[in-house]
């Protein structure tokens, strides 16, 4: 029988979206924080004997290491915070989990893509390319997770939404489409990506800790969609009277080092489990709904 999963770091953006798809018959994700928080227990990941207790006191038998500086301005404005948590913990609790032969995930990033090679890439090196620290450290501590543990389980995930969580580019196009006072909106037509609900992401996990496998694996959305695709959609649920501007990434204000297209082909992970996540398009239909 599978145990639960154990959500290191998932008092954050994903795990706490995670923690919301545990029903009262079924319970597999458990949260761990540095802080004192309700529904976390709380936890230090850099200590192997804290780790330990926890997995044993709560039935875990899986580990999901979500703990990360994931902002990728932050990363680049303080590096050397962002490779003590972002390279070193990883590496650490990949070591920890082999002594303690116990499975983990650790969750990877489509930013270690090159972002200017266009189209969803698959796994192969030649793809890889990352264009920030953020990205740069996610690509490292792979290699080194994979070093320290063998057994470890890498997924590359992509831009994560659902309505469960409290920030992503759900709410975030919403929201800027709902309120904007601007008559007309610029939104990239250049910027690609696969995004994946949590939802999926939930089921994905769940499948894993019935399973038993490693190695690296892209673990995006079935599509690879423009933010103008997705903004486009949104407000053709919502209902309202905006106007959308296709416009080139290049003249929109954002930085060099925001990679053009991260999208990604999933189909070797998808292959393994058997199943297919849903695309943006079929989940914003069912959770979006026309503002009166
Ligand atoms: N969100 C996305 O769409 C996305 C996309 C690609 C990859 N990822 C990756 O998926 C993982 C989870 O993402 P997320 O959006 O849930 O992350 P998040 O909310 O930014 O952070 C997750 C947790 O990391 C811990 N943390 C923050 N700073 C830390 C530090 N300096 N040292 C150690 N722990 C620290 C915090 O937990 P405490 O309560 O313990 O402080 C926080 O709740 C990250 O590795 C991220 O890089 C996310």
């Amino acid at each position: 029988m599978t145990g639960n999963i154990l959500l290191i770091g998932g008092s954050g953006n994903i795990g706490s979206a995670l923690m919301k798809t545990n029903t009262l018959a079924n319970t597999f994700f458990i949260s761990t924080s540095r802080s004192r928080r309700s529904n976390c227990i709380e936890l230090d990941p850099s200590c192997d004997k804290r780790l330990e207790e926890t997995v044993k006191e709560h039935s875990v038998s899986m580990l999901v290491l979500l703990s990360a500086i994931s902002s990728v301005d932050q990363c680049n404005k303080a590096p050397l915070r962002a490779f003590d948590s972002n390279f070193i913990l990883p590496s650490s609790v990949a070591q920890c989990a082999y002594r303690l032969d116990i499975p983990l995930v650790y969750m990877s990033s489509e930013y270690v893509y090159n972002g200017y090679i266009s189209g969803a890439k698959d796994e192969s090196a030649d793809n890889i390319g990352p264009s920030n620290v953020y990205g740069c450290l996610k690509y490292a501590s792979e290699l080194v997770v994979a070093s320290a543990n063998p057994k470890a389980l890498v997924l590359r995930i992509p831009k994560v939404y659902s309505v469960l969580c409290r920030n992503s580019i759900l709410q975030v196009a919403i929201s800027e489409l709902s309120f904007s006072r601007k008559p007309i909106i610029d939104i990239a037509s250049d910027q690609f990506f696969s995004p994946l609900s949590v939802e999926d992401l939930a089921i994905i996990l769940r499948l894993i800790n019935k399973s038993n496998f490693s190695g690296t694996f892209n673990c995006g959305g079935p599509q690879s969609v423009s933010r103008h695709s997705i903004y486009e959609t949104i407000l053709s649920l919502l209902g309202i009277n905006r106007i959308l501007r296709a416009t080139e990434l290049s003249t929109l204000n954002i930085p060099s080092f925001i990679p053009k297209d991260v999208s990604m082909n999933s189909a070797i992970l998808y292959n393994r489990l058997g199943f297919i996540p849903s695309s943006f398009d079929e989940y914003a239909l069912q959770h979006v709904t026309a503002i009166d």
